[in-house]
C-alpha cells in the first residue's frame, strides 16, 4: 500500500509538536518535519522512531526564506515521490499596540505567518495539481476572526492567509485539492514565552485556553478524513459563537471586545 506523505511544519514545538506525536500512531504515513530548530526535529525525530518503525525526514527551513520554500517540496518529491498532505502550522506573534509595532517586527510576522503560507501552498498546490490529488491545511488564528486590541499586526497577518487560502480552494477544490484553513482560539503553548505582556496575557484567557493535544486531534482528524472537507474549521465553540456574533452585530461586538475582551 503507498504511504501518504505529510508535510508538517511547526514541528518543533506547541501545536505543531503535538500534531506529529499525533500522526506517528497513524499506519501507512511517511512524516517530513520542518521547523528551524534542528536538534529538536531531530530528538523528535528519535522519539517518533521509538514508538514504531516510521519514515520521518527531518528538513530544517527557516520560512522567512521564502526562495526556499520550493526546495522543501523538491526534495519531499525526490525521496517519496509524492505529498498527500500539506498541514502548515508555523507561525509567531508579538503583541504590543499597534503604533508601537516596529517595522521590521511586522514584516517578521507577515513573512512567517502570511508570506511563506503563500509560498508553502502554492508550491505544495504545484505538486498536488500534478499528482491529481492532496489535501492542504493551514492553521491560522481565532483573532484573524475575532480582533482584539494589541493583536493588530498578528490579527492582520493571519487574516491575510485566511483570504488567500479561501481562494486558493474556490480555484484547487473543483481539481480535487481541498484546503482548509483552522483557526483556533488561544492554546497553552510556548508561543506567548516572547515577552512578558504575551505571558500575562495567556494566564488571563487560561480559563478559554485550549491544551495544544485538543488542536493536534483536530487537526489529525482532518488530515485522516475521507469525505468532504470543511473550508474552515473555528476551535473552540465558544469563540465559534463569539465569530457568529460578531458577524451580525459588528459594532456591538467592537464595543464589547474592547470593554470586556481586552485580556491584554
Ligand atoms: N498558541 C496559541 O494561542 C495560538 C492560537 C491561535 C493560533 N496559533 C497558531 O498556531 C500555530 C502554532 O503555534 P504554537 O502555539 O504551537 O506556537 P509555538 O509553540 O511557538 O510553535 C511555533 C512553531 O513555528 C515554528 N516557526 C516559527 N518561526 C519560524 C520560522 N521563521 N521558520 C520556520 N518555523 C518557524 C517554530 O519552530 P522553530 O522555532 O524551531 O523555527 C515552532 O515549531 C502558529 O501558526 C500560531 O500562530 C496559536
Amino acid at each position: 500500500m503507498t504511504k501518504s506523505v505529510v508535510v508538517l511544519t511547526g514541528a518543533s514545538s506547541g501545536i505543531g509538536e503535538a500534531t506529529a506525536r499525533l500522526l506517528a500512531q497513524i499506519p501507512n504515513l511517511s512524516l517530513v518535519l520542518v521547523a528551524r530548530n534542528q536538534q529538536k526535529l531531530k530528538q523528535l525525530a528519535q522519539d517518533l522512531k521509538q514508538t514504531r518503525d516510521l519514515d520521518v525526514l527531518v528538513y530544517p527551513l527557516d520560512l522567512t526564506q521564502l526562495e526556499s520554500i520550493p526546495d522543501l517540496v523538491e526534495a519531499v518529491r525526490a525521496k517519496f515521490g509524492r505529498l498527500d498532505v500539506l498541514l502548515h502550522v508555523a507561525g509567531m506573534g508579538d503583541f504590543k499596540p499597534a503604533l508601537e509595532q516596529e517595522l521590521k517586527n511586522v514584516e517578521t510576522q507577515f513573512q512567517v505567518n502570511t508570506l511563506s503560507g503563500i509560498a508553502l501552498l502554492q508550491a505544495a498546490g504545484r505538486q498536488m495539481v500534478t499528482q491529481g490529488e492532496g489535501k492542504l491545511l493551514v492553521v491560522a488564528s481565532m483573532s484573524a476572526k475575532l480582533p482584539t486590541p494589541q493583536s493588530s499586526v498578528y490579527a492582520a497577518s493571519k487574516s491575510a492567509i485566511n483570504t488567500y487560502a479561501s481562494v486558493l480552494g474556490m480555484e484547487l477544490e473543483p481539481l480535487g485539492i481541498p484546503v482548509t484553513v483552522v483557526n483556533p482560539g488561544p492554546v497553552r503553548t510556548p508561543f506567548f514565552k516572547h515577552s512578558s505582556a504575551m505571558q500575562d496575557y495567556i494566564k488571563n484567557v487560561d480559563r478559554f485556553a485550549m491544551d495544544a493535544d485538543q488542536v493536534a486531534q483536530k487537526l489529525v482528524d482532518l488530515v485522516v478524513r475521507t469525505g468532504p472537507m470543511p473550508r474552515e474549521v473555528n476551535l473552540p465553540f465558544t469563540m465559534r459563537l463569539a465569530y457568529l456574533g460578531q458577524r451580525f452585530f459588528p459594532g456591538l461586538a467592537c464595543w464589547l471586545t474592547v470593554r470586556f475582551a481586552n485580556f491584554k
